[in-house]
């Protein structure tokens, strides 16, 4: 499965990925508003760092202006993976670019009838959205295993992007549904590899080997 961070922090970005285990970046206009700099550089210093994909997603919300921007969008780099909601006009923005090429990240999915539709157009991902609908006591998590469910049953090539992901039990459920994808704020990637019995473990084993050259010495 593989793993992509989920903010536009370059330095939260170059952190994960000196780990050697980051696939990717996810962006959205409340991440990147937060940095300071041009939009469009950031994502170019991101793409250099990651060097796989990172979604960068369109603010117009009629067909042509998302036409306008995601075109704008790819031209920062190869890597780049235009991000379109899932509106009626992000649909039609989806299918027109993905035939002309482009990655397409459809974003905002709550439905599994949204994701179908987003496979239908072509899209590269699909993001929905688990925290958020947890958030709103529905199981985001169910959601995933209907949309892998369906992907499954028609070969859908759309890779399932399991976003708004709030701790790494939402990793570990997603990666036994067979989904292809999460994207966590660094702090869940953090979180994944903290344990309190490695902690202890390692302390203990330390700890007998400096008695040991102790009495060696
Ligand atoms: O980038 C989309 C998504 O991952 C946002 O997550 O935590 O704002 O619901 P969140």
């Amino acid at each position: 499965m593989k793993i992509f961070v989920d903010t536009g922090s370059i330095k939260d970005i170059q952190t994960i990925a000196d780990l050697g285990i980051l696939d990717g970046v996810t962006t959205n206009p409340s991440l990147l508003a937060k940095e300071p700099g041009d939009f469009k550089a950031n994502l170019k210093k991101i793409c250099e760092i990651v060097q796989g994909p990172v979604s960068g997603e369109v603010t117009a919300t009629d067909f042509a202006g998302m036409m306008r921007e995601g075109h704008d969008i790819a031209k920062i780099d190869s890597h780049m993976v235009v991000k379109v909601p899932l509106t009626r006009d992000g649909i039609k923005a989806c299918k027109a670019l993905s035939g002309e090429g482009i990655k397409v990240n459809v974003t905002l999915c709550f439905s599994a009838g949204q994701a179908l539709l987003a496979a239908k157009a072509g899209a590269t991902f699909i993001s929905p959205f688990v925290g958020r609908l947890d958030d709103i006591s529905t199981n985001g998590m169910e959601l995933i295993r209907e949309i892998v469910t369906i992907y499954k049953n028609y070969g859908f090539k759309t890779e399932v992007l399991v976003a708004s992901c709030r701790h790494p039990m939402h990793i570990v459920e997603a990666a036994k549904m067979g989904a292809d994808i999460c994207t966590c704020p660094p702090a869940v990637i953090e979180a994944l590899y903290n344990h309190p019995l490695t902690n202890i473990g390692l302390e203990k084993f330390l700890k007998d080997w400096e008695k040991a050259q102790a009495v060696k010495a």
